[in-house]
């Protein structure tokens, strides 16, 4: 990330400069479906637990003098949708600031290039909160994951540190009220002492994106709707196995939830597949853990890579036996992680 010198004081407000970090999210209960898409509305509501590892990094410097914004991505400049999504997103916060200047994005993203993490996640949180800054929107957390979902709606979670739900609110009020009632929140785990270890089976970029393939499943999949009103079920065992603690129980919800919405994309019309052989060799090593003892459920997200919640103190065995299992693929280990923050803000 590069620093800019500080300029002179003659305009503040005109030069304003934030730096945020964020961290991804892995949903144990997941999001699936919009019902607004260019609000971001989820179906249903859903639950994650951000992580400690591949913080995303971003500064938005305001560029008074600039007639475009300029979107640079680990040192490139970023092209196509990638610059579209984050030139919309400025656009809506320039609208809320009421103010027209363009600006220049920096983002420095440490997560393996398709290791399947959520890298929007992380990346439209660290961009909402350095750009609410820069522009003066002066938000507090509940506005900043509102502001973050209209980038990407997972990164409505990673506002918040450890676990939090993402409220789906109440999307047949009208927009205003249903846009200001879609949030997320952090929940309270403490007791649980988890681990996730991420298996990335393949790092290749996705045949379809999440966006579509959500689209795709709610408008074709006979098993969306049953799957959307079971996730509300597994959110309330969810909310329960978290406040007693209870690792096993949270990680059982936490695999049927995902298997299920495997399977209303299975459902879908044509299919949309995201399993492949690999992820299936690392769910049945998972299983055999289980057979052996070892406390340890499955999570798969719009990628063929496997993430294995366990508990922390399980997390050398079952990093080993995922490592074999995922012959070729790298391994990677994550605790809680923090929120979003602010690094610096000035000039
Ligand atoms: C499978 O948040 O990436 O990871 O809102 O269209 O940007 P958009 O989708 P995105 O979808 C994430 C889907 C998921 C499940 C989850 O994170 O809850």
């Amino acid at each position: 990330m590069r620093t800019e010198q500080p300029t002179p004081l003659a305009d503040v407000r005109e030069t304003a400069a934030a730096t945020a970090v964020a961290h991804p999210n892995i949903a144990l209960i997941k999001y699936w479906g919009k019902s607004d898409e260019k609000l971001f509305l989820p179906r249903t509501d859903s639950l994650s637990m951000t992580l400690s590892v591949f913080p995303t990094a971003t500064r938005v410097r305001l560029a008074p003098d600039a007639e475009q914004d300029t979107v640079v991505f680990n040192g490139l400049p970023a092209t196509g949708e990638a610059e579209r999504r984050i030139v919309a997103f400025l656009d809506l916060v320039r609208e809320r600031a009421g103010r027209p200047v363009r600006a220049v994005v920096d983002t420095e993203n440490t997560v393996p290039t398709g290791a399947g993490l959520a890298s929007s996640a992380s990346g439209f949180a660290a961009l909402a909160v350095a750009a609410s800054a820069a522009y003066g929107l002066g938000l507090d957390a509940r506005g900043l994951s509102r502001l973050a979902r209209r980038g990407s709606g997972s990164a409505s979670r990673s506002i918040f540190g450890g676990f939090a739900v993402w409220h789906a609110g109440t999307p047949d009020a009208g927009p205003e009220e249903a846009d200001a009632r879609s949030y997320a929140e952090p929940v309270d785990a403490a007791g649980l002492d988890p681990a996730l270890v991420v298996a990335v089976v393949n790092a290749g970029p996705k045949e379809v994106s999440s966006r579509t393939a959500m689209r795709r499943t709610m408008d074709t999949s006979p098993l969306y709707e049953p799957w959307a009103e079971s996730s509300k079920a597994d959110l309330a065992d969810m909310r329960a196995a978290l406040k007693r603690a209870d690792l096993e129980a949270v990680g059982e919800i936490a695999e049927r939830n995902a298997l299920g919405m495997h399977a209303t994309m299975l459902a879908a019309r044509p299919a949309v597949r995201y399993m492949s052989p690999a992820s299936l060799t690392v769910i049945d090593s998972v299983l055999q853990l289980r057979r052996d003892g070892v406390p340890a459920y499955v999570t798969m997200d719009a990628g063929p890579n496997v993430k294995v919640l366990c508990r922390r103190v399980d997390t050398d065995r079952v990093a080993s036996v995922v490592r074999e299992a995922a012959a070729g693929g790298s391994v990677h280990v994550a605790v809680p992680g923090p929120g979003a923050r602010l690094l610096d803000e000035g000039v």
